[in-house]
């Protein structure tokens, strides 16, 4: 997804979680945020139209990138789970996903580094 850096804030558009696909437009559950300032990437799902969590997809038991989809996150190296809001479901992790702190206006969505 598009984003831009103001300060420690990362601004990602509203638009983003909407998906033009022949003529037609589908939410997305969430978008991908990468960038060369930030070690791994991060994953933003929309929950409701005012509720967005930002996680971000190192897995904590050793450290590997997580695979997102619409309803939890995988962890290809042993199989650790998330759901979409961060919580561990499954181990070996046991420690649940690092957040950021989110706020939303009518158009954008801001994370706060
Ligand atoms: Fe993710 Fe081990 S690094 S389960």
């Amino acid at each position: 997804a598009q984003a831009s850096f103001v300060n420690n804030q990362i601004v990602v558009k509203k638009s983003e979680f909407i998906e033009l696909k022949n003529d037609q437009s589908k939410q997305r559950k969430y978008v991908l945020l990468k960038s060369d300032r930030m070690g791994f990437p991060i994953c933003i799902y929309k929950q409701s139209e005012s509720e967005f969590t930002a996680l971000y997809i190192q897995c904590t038991h050793r450290g590997c990138e997580l695979q997102p989809s619409d309803d939890y996150l995988v962890c290809p190296c042993h199989g650790s789970e998330f759901s979409n809001t961060g919580a561990v479901q499954h181990g070996p992790a046991e420690t649940n996903l690092k957040q950021f702190r989110v706020t939303i206006d009518n158009e954008n969505i801001y994370i706060l580094l």
